[in-house]
């Protein structure tokens, strides 16, 4: 299947968010897929980010540093670069930052996403994804997985942005894109781990920055159970999913799950005993600590039939082997070897299309 992700080869694709996380690990694939890539971002937040770990500005056709809030600079910039792909992952992505900074995370996430989609108005062509959230769905601590069709909503910020940029995303495509050239999906997806996230509060992040630094590791959730996925099948899925748009027209509107089949119990506290089973941290640094100060749902599972049926996709890695490649890269990283950090990189996705 992913031998057959041949549509990139020498196409003008627009990574939105190509600083961050999943964006950098999408630009690295494109670019062994044969594409041009561009990116619209923030600097990294962070010297060790996995753009810079990388340098991954030299593989690229340009990379644009502004915000995304900036709307005629956006929509200069699109319009120059005429993309024949967009995937738009853009975001204030941390739910705890969306309580100390509501207003960034809407402008970001509701108006920023707005921004593309009005920057979108001007091309004549192009097939785009949305990258929103499995956050997105209205929280009925659903047991057997939330399906695209059901309500969207959320209580926090992050999650409440998200579902208004999925209106907003719908409200384009019925009132400006459906007779048009233009194709949009937006993908739903839960929480991805892999090399190079140091994101704040965020528990995988947390733990090599532990391992790496020596320092504590404090443990908000122990119980909590999230849909975890290796950010290889996550990003996968809306390769997939953009070639198919490409070619059928009909997928235009739609949105998709990507998440695993099933979900384990694999509980946070689960995972930090897989990722320490060497004791790579030293167990007095691992504490556990209730938080007080905000909210997160217990339970998030998506499914993914949809997926499955429409895109033939699923998740190639199970959670223990999605841990074991996370730990493979965070224990060969290493500092300021860009050229060998971008090969590590590109070998893990080698590695990961020859799995199926
Ligand atoms: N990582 C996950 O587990 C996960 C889960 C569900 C959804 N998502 C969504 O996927 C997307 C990417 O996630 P990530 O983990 O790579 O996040 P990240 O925080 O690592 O990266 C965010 C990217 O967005 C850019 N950005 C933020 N604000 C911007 C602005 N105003 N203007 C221009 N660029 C801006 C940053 O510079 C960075 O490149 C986000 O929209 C996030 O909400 C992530």
């Amino acid at each position: 299947m992913i031998k057959r992700l041949l549509v990139f080869k020498g196409k003008k694709v627009l990574v939105t968010g190509h600083t961050g996380f999943k964006g950098s690990w999408l630009c690295i694939w494109l670019k062994i897929l044969g594409a041009k890539v561009y990116g619209i971002s923030l600097e990294p937040t962070t010297q060790t980010s996995h753009y810079k770990a990388t340098n991954l500005k030299k593989y690229l056709e340009k990379s644009f540093i502004f915000n995304i809030n900036n709307m005629k600079k956006l929509k200069n910039t699109i319009y120059n670069i005429k993309p024949d792909f967009v995937f738009h992952l853009a975001g204030q992505s941390i739910v705890k930052l969306s309580y100390l900074n509501p207003m960034l995370t809407w402008n970001t996430n509701l108006i920023g996403t707005i921004n593309i989609l009005e920057s979108l108005r001007k091309l004549n062509k192009c097939t785009v994804i949305f990258i929103t959230s499995d956050k997105c769905y209205k929280n009925t601590e659903n047991l057997k997985g939330y399906l695209e069709k059901d309500y969207l909503g959320g209580d926090d910020p992050y999650s409440a942005s998200k579902a208004s940029a999925e209106i907003a995303i719908h409200s384009y495509y019925k009132t400006f894109f459906k007779k048009s050239n233009i194709l949009i999906c937006s993908v739903r997806a839960g929480n991805v781990i892999g090399g190079g996230d140091w994101s704040p509060d965020r528990i995988i992040p947390d733990f090599f920055k532990a391992y790496l630094n020596k320092k504590k590791l404090v443990i908000r959730n122990p119980n909590s159970i999230r849909p975890w996925q290796h950010v290889l099948d996550a990003l996968h899925g809306y390769l997939i999913l953009a070639q198919k748009l490409h070619f059928d027209k009909k997928l235009s509107g739609e949105a998709f799950n990507f998440g695993p089949k099933k979900i384990k119990n694999f509980k946070v506290k689960n995972l930090i005993k897989y990722l320490n089973n060497d004791k790579i941290v030293e167990k007095k640094l691992i504490l556990y600590k209730k938080s007080k100060n905000f909210k997160e749902t217990n339970i998030l599972k998506l499914n993914v039939k949809k997926s499955q049926n429409k895109l033939n996709w699923s998740c190639i890695l199970d959670i223990k082997k999605s841990l074991d490649m996370t730990k493979e890269w965070f224990v060969k990283y290493k500092p300021k070897k860009f050229e060998y950090n971008y090969n590590l990189s590109k070998s893990q996705i080698l590695d990961f299309i020859k799995l199926k």
